[in-house]
């Protein structure tokens, strides 16, 4: 693994690499303590069985949450970013934005993790949304954010204060049957400018993200910093596939470009 480290480290070295066009999972914030979704054991999906029901996925789609908003909200504790610091790849992603040489980060994440690190809000899309906001599902009318923290901490479904609504309110993230942010579709287009794609701590198993990797131009490497394969990654001959844990490749590939200390600084701060 270490020459493949060290080639990519090469390519952001040597100006190859000035566009960098990033792809984020749940992988990159489970060290920052937010479990993902299906890793075995450990993911939340394998912890769902008291919830009941009909299956894991349910619990974030709009259909089910429609009827029933009590498992989502059962679960919304563990998964808020509340004061959780980022983690290590976190800060990677913000020093390669100041040093320029990030051209988009797409996160599937909600955590918001990315911009507490300092990554550019223009430089980032929340392609699942953020934890920012809420609004009533049925009226749309927003809800303030200090009775959502205190719904979430206590467990419970929070309704809608609007005149009779008493609609359950949901978090401004997207869930299964629900668009993505308008954006999605137009900034899929960076992905063509990019002449170097990181793929980072996902199944590459929900669409339409699972989709940007293979938009990428062919002889672009694509790299993989993944516990596991994902998706066609390594299928490519410039494809590259590190696998181990998000903050442990980030840590080496950040010292063999020469960025250690800058990192564990930027980290710190
Ligand atoms: P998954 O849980 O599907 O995948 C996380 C990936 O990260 C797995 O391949 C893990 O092996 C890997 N992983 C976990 N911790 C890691 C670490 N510290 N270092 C390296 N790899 C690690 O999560 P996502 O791919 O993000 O959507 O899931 C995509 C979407 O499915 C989510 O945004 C969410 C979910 O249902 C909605 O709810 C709409």
């Amino acid at each position: 693994m270490e020459s493949d480290i060290q080639a990519i480290a090469n390519c952001i070295k040597n100006g190859k690499a000035t566009r960098i066009v990033v792809l984020t999972g749940a992988g990159i914030s489970t060290g920052a303590g937010i479990p993902d979704f299906r890793s075995p054991d450990t993911g939340l999906y394998d912890k769902l069985a008291p919830l009941r029901l009909p299956h894991p996925e349910a619990v974030f789609h709009i259909n089910y949450f429609s009827h029933t908003p009590e498992p989502f909200y059962a679960i919304a504790r563990a998964r808020h970013p509340g004061n959780l610091k980022p983690t290590l790849t976190h800060a990677f992603l913000a020093l390669l934005a100041k040093k320029n040489l990030l051209h988009f980060l797409f996160t599937q994440n909600i955590d918001g993790l990315e911009q507490d690190a300092g990554v550019p809000k223009e430089k980032l899309l929340y392609t699942h949304g953020n934890w920012k906001s809420q609004h009533c599902y049925k009226c749309k009318s927003h809800y303030p954010d200090d009775l959502m923290n205190k719904a979430i901490r206590a467990g419970e479904v929070p309704y809608c204060l609007e005149n009779g609504c008493g609609g359950a309110i949901k978090p401004d993230i997207v869930f299964f049957g629900q668009p993505l942010p308008a954006e999605f579709e137009e900034k899929e287009k960076e992905v063509l400018e990019a002449d170097l794609m990181l793929v980072m701590g996902t199944s590459l198993r929900v669409a339409p993200c699972s989709r940007l990797p293979r938009l990428v131009n062919r002889g672009v490497p694509r790299v993989l910093i993944n516990n596991e394969r994902a998706g066609d990654l390594g299928n490519r001959d410039e494809d590259v596939c590190l696998l181990g844990t998000c903050d442990d490749v980030v840590r080496r590939l950040a010292g063999a470009v020469g960025w250690a200390d800058e990192l564990e600084d930027l980290w710190q701060e």
